[in-house]
């Protein structure tokens, strides 16, 4: 949800922001800006893709080294050059980028039109930039105590980065509820809403905490609570290479991301399943193994993708662990009163790590004294840091807006948990446990097979490619599958798509079905596998067209079906890692075919920080 980057130090800034605004785009793409330093503050800002804002400002002499960037996913006002940041205070001396939502900026608005502040836009930042410099002016103070004072009277998110004319050498960058990370290089300093397009010049990096003000002035870092208290920075290394952040010759970031899924599945299960003493160790939570063990209850709070791992996870937590499990998203438990039993354990799910509603979530549940564990992609993000402890997905930075290679992991992590937590729960017989830890450790190869039937799913696409609708069905382990599936397809290629639980479409959908409507079914080989071969008949005796994923070598639906793709057999729990793929190139080939964007699409943005 929106990017933003500042730069102070020896580079020209020019390629260094526009470069670090292509990194950061798939956080928001509806319009971009710039600003930077030479005898004033200079500001370029366009709605549109980064290219355009670089296309805007490709004759300019730009020679500065200092400057901001913005990348914006609109909240407060329509997405036009107006709206786009960086925006400028009143006196045009102050330049500020902003990712977050000003709560309170109406109050503060009306405050500062008294005062005869006159905005130009729509939104919240601009409010922000002037509060800043009134309060500067009405208290005679330095801009670093002006930027600190106005915090303190702001309700609401934001990550915040501010160059000043008067301060040449000064860039000020703040956070509370949006994510902030400092690059330290050598004789410079980035600030981004992540690492990746700090990456590439340095791996030295802090993240910022709630409520903490950085200031870099004259080459020197001075890191301050709200409260002016001085914090003492903690430098972390960064992991992640460069090449896992760009395409690697494919031609979307979602593609190459979907064939990265073996690796991604392997790595998140390196060091953590050990077949030959058939053992699983997932060292960050186990200080909470034995409050998971005695847990009468698990809650898991996600959003989107996540929530959906979430509830495959519900059914094999309940089956192997025998404890009760219920999903929440995250943005509807927050608003809730909800129940928390003593001893309950919330799992939150997060691939970016900073969603909002689920920080949100957190929060509550941690406040009520409830034990939060997180299952995070993004190391050091703001979830992986508010929950007690937790276990990384470690698929490595995830840049298609869709999730895909995100999903697999978690749905791998949640299977090591539920399998660890079975065996000390004593709730799995060793020769099933044995069983499942085999034929996890082989999924990896079993999705590589499942990958090299993508042109099928290519020839599939073409023919689906003009439906309007869509509807996705599966039973057991694959209803959330097939929710997936239609959460994929809708957000790539803009076709309506539901998800629904193949028994239940007799109570409702199966009246849109008829000869145009496209059904896939999600029917691999379990033990309700006979009754969803009911429900293809239902389809089928009403003319719907349906494609199914069944198990490689299954004849019968064959007969019953006009178009099946096959999958690898395994266990029913595991089936999710594998018949997701399949729905995953589907909605990517369709996208593709339909001419969508596919890593950028239409009004999604990859982190939602904001409600
Ligand atoms: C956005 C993304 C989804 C993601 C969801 C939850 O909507 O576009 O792909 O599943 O947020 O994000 P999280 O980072 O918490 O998993």
């Amino acid at each position: 949800m929106c990017g933003i980057i500042g730069y102070i130090g020896h580079r020209n800034i020019h390629p260094t922001i526009l470069k670090g605004l292509e990194r950061l785009e798939y956080r928001g793409y509806d319009s971009a800006g710039i600003a930077w330093l030479d005898s004033g503050i200079r500001v370029y800002k366009k709605a549109g893709k980064v290219h355009d804002l670089a296309a805007l400002i490709a004759q300019e002499k730009l020679n500065s080294h200092i400057g901001i960037g913005h990348t914006r996913w609109a909240t407060h006002g329509v997405p036009n050059d107006t709206n786009a940041h960086p925006h400028l205070s009143a006196s045009g001396k102050l330049a500020i980028i902003h990712n977050g939502i000003i709560e309170n900026y109406s109050i503060l608005k009306q405050e500062l039109l008294s005062k005869g502040y006159i905005f130009k836009s729509d939104t919240d930042t601009e409010v922000l930039i002037n509060f800043i410099e009134d309060v500067q002016l009405c208290n005679n103070c330095s801009l670093e105590e002006a930027v600190r004072l106005a915090l303190n009277k702001v309700v609401g998110a934001y990550g915040i980065v501010i160059i000043s004319q008067d301060h040449p050498n000064t860039l000020i960058g703040a956070r509370k509820s949006s994510p902030l990370v400092l690059g330290i290089g050598k004789d410079e300093f980035f600030i981004a809403s992540d690492a990746t397009p700090i990456l590439e010049y340095t791996d030295r990096v802090i993240y910022l905490n709630d409520y903490e003000i950085a200031v870099i002035k004259d080459g020197m870092l001075f890191l301050n609570d709200i409260k002016n208290v001085p914090i003492t920075p903690y430098i972390q290394k960064l992991e992640i290479q460069l090449e896992a952040i760009e395409k690697g010759g494919f031609e979307h970031f979602m593609l190459k991301e979907i064939f990265e899924q073996p690796t991604s599945i392997t790595d998140c299960m390196r060091g953590r399943l050990d077949i030959p003493h058939k053992t699983i160790k997932l060292g960050g939570i186990e200080a909470h193994m034995d409050q998971l063990v005695h847990a009468p209850k698990i809650t898991i709070l996600a959003c989107g993708t996540s929530w959906l791992a979430g509830m495959v996870a519900e059914y094999f937590l309940e089956e192997l662990c025998r404890i009760p499990v219920e999903v929440q998203y995250a943005s509807e438990f927050r608003y809730r009163n909800p129940i928390i039993q003593p001893g309950e354990i919330m799992l939150a799910i997060s691939q970016s790590g900073e969603t909002a509603d689920t920080l949100a979530a957190i929060e509550l549940a941690q406040a009520q004294g409830a034990t939060v564990l997180g299952i995070c992609n993004v190391v050091g993000s703001s979830i992986a840091r508010a929950t007690q402890a937790g276990i990384y997905t470690h698929a490595g930075p995830e840049i298609g807006v869709a999730s895909t290679k995100a999903f697999t992991a978690q749905l791998t992590v949640l299977m090591l948990l539920a399998l660890s937590l079975a065996q000390r729960r004593k709730t799995i017989t060793s020769s099933k446990f044995e069983e499942i830890i085999t034929e996890l450790a082989s999924i990896p190869d079993k999705v590589k097979a499942m990958l090299q039937h993508a042109s099928k799913l290519k020839e599939l696409a073409n023919l689906f490619k003009s439906a309007t609708n869509f509807l996705y069905l599966g039973r057991g382990y694959n209803y959330p599958v097939a929710l997936e599936g239609a959460l994929k397809l809708k957000e790539l290629s803009y076709i309506h798509a539901e998800g629904y639980p193949a028994a239940e479409m007799k109570h409702g959908p199966i009246a849109l079905i008829d000869e145009d409507m496209p059904v896939v079914f999600i029917a691999t080989k379990d033990r309700i596998y006979e009754k969803i071969i009911s429900n293809i008949q239902e389809v089928k005796a009403r003319k719907g067209k349906i494609i199914a994923i069944v198990t490689q070598g299954d004849e019968h639906v064959k007969q019953l079906v006009d178009h099946i793709i096959e999958v690898p057999a395994t266990h029913e729990a595991l089936m999710p890692i594998v018949s997701v793929i399949p729905l995953q190139l589907l909605a990517y080939y369709i996208a593709v075919e339909k001419g969508c964007n596919v890593d950028q699409p239409r009004n999604l943005a990859k982190s939602v920080t904001v409600e």
